[in-house]
């Protein structure tokens, strides 16, 4: 029996925007050369990214974990941080704690996780409040790049 072929990779995020963008950009160049199509890329770099940013900016650090399986990828961002205490209201478009600093950068219209939900097929965010926020997002790979059985 042959076990399909599951690959993954652990990219560390701290907090602060010295490397803001920097993982979702080599989540990025990981998926190239995996005959996935160009689309589902731009979906897994648009969800990295907002995930990044929010440990960027909301927590202390945390590591975004990308698994490619034949049949969907996962991306699950875990941070140490100040956490979410009403995650309905957080999920509002265009609410926004961000700080002016955030602000100056261009980041904080309140649009990150309901573009995260919008960009991916399954959506989940658990958080507790002085410890921590963990989202994981799921986006399914079309059929026709599904490896072949064997
Ligand atoms: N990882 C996190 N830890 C703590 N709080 C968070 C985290 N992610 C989001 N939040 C809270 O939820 C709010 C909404 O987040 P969201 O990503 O939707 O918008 P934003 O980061 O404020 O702006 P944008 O993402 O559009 O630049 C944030 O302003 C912040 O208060
Ligand atoms: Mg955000």
């Amino acid at each position: 029996m042959t076990f399909p072929e599951i690959i993954e990779q652990t990219f560390a995020v701290e907090g602060g925007f010295d490397n803001a963008g920097l993982v979702s950009s080599q989540v990025k160049a990981f998926l190239t050369g995996h005959n996935l199509p160009k689309d589902i890329i731009r979906r897994v770099a648009i969800v990295t990214l907002e995930a990044e940013m929010n440990i960027c900016s909301y927590a202390h650090r945390g590591h975004i974990t990308v698994r490619v399986l034949p049949h969907f990828i996962t991306i699950e961002a875990i941070d140490e941080g100040q956490g979410i205490g009403d995650i309905e209201l957080a999920m509002v478009e265009g609410y926004s704690t961000a700080t002016d600093k955030i602000r100056s950068l261009g980041f904080g219209a309140g649009l990150g996780l309901s573009n995260m939900k919008k960009f991916s097929d399954t959506f989940r965010l658990i958080s507790e409040v002085g410890k921590g926020t963990r989202v994981k997002m799921l986006i399914h790979i079309p059929r026709e790049f599904h490896p072949p059985r064997g």
